[in-house]
């Protein structure tokens, strides 16, 4: 079993989507192991996307990632990263392939609807960055083979 850290962005909370968006995680097989509604801080986003503080988009994306609510969850199931990633599509929305997330529900390549971890590395440190160790539910609810 793989853990992945999945965000939905304060556009799809904003736009109703939220519960579709969790309807389809269950659907895809994976077990939620932890889930909160949080509204972050300029702060906290800038510490989550360290990794981009050099790129252009940094100010516009931890600008937005703290102008509203969004929900972290951590999600369970084999080859959770590469799955949860194939289910979210591509960065923007435009090159989202027909059945993503992001095809359906995202506005532009900064309001992308979703996050995914990129590794199996960092779907462990993101889910940390999140939530405390007892916060992270082990069992609960089967994974099923998608
Ligand atoms: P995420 O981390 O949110 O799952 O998205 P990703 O891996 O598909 O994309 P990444 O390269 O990690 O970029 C993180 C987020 O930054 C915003 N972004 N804006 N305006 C732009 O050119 C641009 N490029 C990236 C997006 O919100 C992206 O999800
Ligand atoms: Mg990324």
């Amino acid at each position: 079993m793989e853990r992945t850290l999945a965000i939905i962005k304060p556009d799809a909370l904003a736009g109703g989507h939220a519960g579709k968006i969790i309807d389809r995680i269950i659907s895809e097989g994976f077990a939620i192991r932890a889930m909160k509604l949080v509204r972050l801080t300029r702060r906290e986003t800038e510490g989550f996307y360290a990794v981009h503080n050099e790129r252009p988009f940094f100010g516009e994306l931890t600008e937005f990632m703290s102008s509203a609510p969004c929900i972290p969850l951590v999600l369970e199931r084999a080859d959770a990263v590469a799955k949860w990633r194939e289910v979210i599509g591509a960065t923007n929305p435009a090159e989202a392939a027909e059945g993503t997330i992001r095809k359906q529900f995202a506005t532009s390549m900064g309001e992308n609807a979703v996050h995914g971890s990129d590794s199996s590395e960092n779907g462990i440190k993101e889910g940390r960055y999140f939530f405390s160790e007892s916060e992270i539910v082990a069992g609960g609810a089967d994974v099923t083979e998608a």
